[in-house]
């Protein structure tokens, strides 16, 4: 059984979508939800899964607290999912090729430092972007730098405001984000 661990800092829609795709999977386990927000909604959503969850502080996350708890669960994969804090070099070191995250827009373009959630959708609105996406790429010690795994894209021409964008955007995730994660862990089923 491979075993993935999802971190979140919010809604937690993709974590809960990814948490249901695998739900009857044989091969693959959701093994634990981390966030760093004790508020995030997320934490609702993995206690009515029966995934464990684990909260921790800014500082658990730059010292060894998250690095042990993520050696202690040896996950094949970690998946940033809405997860909004920068990644830690000495737990990408320990982890290489093994963390992944999604971000709301065509990166190279909407990425960075700042640019998450809305803001994304904001800026992309403002430029009068006729199409936007998702970009799924593997964590490195850059925001928003990795290597790309996956890009779709979507049209927005008939869209008004910043959150008709973010709608648009969770559908692509909901559908394709699962699938992904899927992929790299089995490739050839
Ligand atoms: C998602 O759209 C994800 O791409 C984005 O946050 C949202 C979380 O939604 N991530 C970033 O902006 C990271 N830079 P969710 O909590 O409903 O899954």
């Amino acid at each position: 059984m491979k075993k993935i661990v999802l971190f979140a800092s919010g809604n937690g829609s993709n974590v809960e979508n990814i948490i249901q795709h695998f739900k009857n999977s044989k091969v693959i386990a959701v093994a634990g939800v981390f966030t760093n927000n004790a508020q995030a909604k997320v934490l609702e959503k993995a206690k009515n899964h029966n995934v464990a969850s684990f909260v921790f502080s800014k500082n658990d996350l730059e010292s060894n607290l998250v690095l042990q708890k993520l050696q202690s669960l040896q996950p094949d994969l970690i998946v940033l999912a809405g997860f909004l804090l920068k990644f830690p070099e000495h737990i990408i070191a320990e982890f290489p090729h093994k963390i992944i995250n999604v971000h709301p827009a065509l990166l190279p373009k909407y990425g960075g430092k700042g640019m998450y959630g809305l803001h994304v959708h904001k800026a992309v609105m403002e430029n009068k972007e006729k199409e936007t996406g998702i970009t799924i790429h593997y964590v490195n010690e850059h925001y928003d730098e990795g290597e790309f795994i996956f890009q779709t894209s979507v049209n927005i021409e008939e869209c008004q405001t910043p959150e008709e964008i973010a709608a648009k955007i969770h559908e692509l995730e909901h559908q394709y984000f699962p699938v992904v994660v899927e992929k790299l862990l089995i490739p050839n089923p």
